[in-house]
């Protein structure tokens, strides 16, 4: 199959990359000449792990390529994929869709066979007509046909979740779109434990946005049980666990902390809130989540501040990982940038490390010092807290930290250090959901 991807973002990358390495043939297209220019390189616009290596191997096995040249990108293509991004637009929380409708736009002005367009973007449920309609006025005699197929990797894990999805989703009623759907995917193996699931173009689109919000849910479910965990002396990680052993509740996605952030929980929430308010079905769980979780990653700044005694005045915090999840280098709705600003707001001064995303951090975050490592975080701080949970963070030597803090304190937001091992180290330990 001969494949064009537009939009060379966290998605189409990494599903130009995969695809390019199932064998197909893939031309990426960006508008971005810069953007271009380093992937041509070899250079990565983003961090993530194994990427760098699988574009390099199927560059050079010449299945993947790059251009800004769209119409060269979609010449022959079987599938043109859009994957261009989606943000919140400003002032009204909708899906920002001008990105994708001028996409569709250039493609249908440039297509030069029947092929069957796909949107990955994640969009609102109706957009698929609306580029069908694109398609139409534009392009009524290329025969192309719009098909919905929404993407669930995420970030840190992308290539793993492309490549073993639990299960792949497609928006048509169109059985020849469909052909070349399973023709593109066929490599993937899909099974019955992890199928390629048909449905109606709108209800795929509609799959993409309840399923992240469902997450979300269900994480902010368990960091409100995480706070009453800490007024009725239980521990939420075991309340997790023996939740989680019920199938019909699952026990991932059950980990508490200082909320959720990223580039897609709090968009698509607020769109798919968006789409309820217009078709007047309010979904009311969505709306407190949202609520819940804007209030909580700056309740964490307190939550520092109340375990270092209320006042924080001229006080020095070490934070480590900024970053809104490990393994990205991605501070979009980072809970670490509510939860700095809390502090600095009371006076403290904060410094942070996290291994890879200063480059992003760093005009977010201007009162912020970057230390080296994570040790440099902590010499000298009152408190050292951790936001992020990178592997990194996982072996520290509490020993050497607690030598180094003015104040034994570690507040960890992720509870990834047991208290015992803590306290062995001298280390006065506040996690999330832990009892007093
Ligand atoms: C999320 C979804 O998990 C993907 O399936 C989806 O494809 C993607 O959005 C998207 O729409 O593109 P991502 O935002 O990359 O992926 O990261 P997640 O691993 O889902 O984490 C999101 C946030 O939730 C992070 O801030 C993370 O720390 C937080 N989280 C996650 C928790 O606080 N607790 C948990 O148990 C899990």
């Amino acid at each position: 199959m001969r494949i064009a991807m537009i939009g060379t973002g966290y998605v189409g990358l990494v599903s130009g990359a995969c695809f390019s390495d199932f064998g197909h043939e893939v031309v990426c297209v960006d508008k971005d000449a810069r953007k271009i220019e380093l992937l041509h390189q070899g250079v990565m616009p983003i961090y993530e792990p194994g990427l760098e290596a699988l574009v390099a191997s199927n560059v050079k096995a010449g299945r993947l390529s790059f251009t800004t040249d769209l119409a060269e990108g979609v010449k022959g293509a079987d599938a043109v994929f859009i994957a261009v991004g989606t943000p919140s637009r400003r002032g009204d929380g909708h899906a920002d869709l001008s990105y994708v409708f001028a996409a569709a736009r250039e493609i249908a002005e440039n297509l030069t066979g029947p092929a069957v367009i796909v949107t990955k973007s994640t969009v609102p449920v109706g957009t698929g007509d609306e580029v069908e309609r694109i398609m139409r006025e534009v392009a009524s005699g290329a025969g192309a046909k719009v098909v919905s197929n929404p993407e669930f990797l995420r970030e840190g894990a992308a290539i793993e979740d492309f490549k073993r999805p639990d299960r792949v989703v497609v928006g048509t009623d169109d059985e020849e779109a469909r052909d070349v759907m399973r023709a593109i995917y066929r490599p993937l193996s899909l099974n019955q434990s992890a199928p390629i699931l048909f449905t109606g173009r709108r209800t795929s689109e509609l799959i993409k946005y309840a399923a992240n919000a469902f997450l979300a849910v269900k994480i902010t479910f368990i960091n409100e049980i995480a706070d009453l965990c800490e007024e009725v002396g239980a521990d939420v990680q075991e309340v997790a666990r023996g939740i989680g052993l019920d199938n019909r509740i699952g026990s991932k996605f059950l980990h508490a902390g200082p909320g959720y952030g990223g580039s897609c929980f709090p968009k698509d929430t607020l769109a798919l809130l968006k789409t309820a308010g217009d078709n007047e079905t309010p979904l009311r769980i969505v709306e407190a989540t949202v609520q819940v979780n804007d209030a909580r990653k700056r309740a964490m700044g307190r939550k520092v501040i109340k375990a270092m005694g209320g006042d924080v005045r001229g006080k020095t915090i070490g934070i480590l990982g900024l970053t809104f999840k490990p393994n990205t280098d991605d501070m979009r709705d980072a809970p670490s940038l509510s939860i700095v600003a809390a502090l600095e707001d009371a006076g403290a001064t904060v410094k942070a490390y996290d291994p890879e995303g200063f480059e992003q951090a760093r005009p977010l975050l201007p009162n912020v010092e970057f230390s080296e490592s994570a040790y440099a975080a902590a010499d000298g701080a009152d408190a050292l807290v951790i936001v992020t949970e990178w592997d990194a963070f996982r072996a520290l030597d509490l020993g050497r930290i607690k030598a180094m803090l003015k104040t034994p304190l570690l507040v960890d937001l992720r509870n990834i250090y047991p208290p015992a091992e803590a306290e062995r180290a001298g280390l006065k330990l506040v996690g999330v959901g832990k009892p007093k």
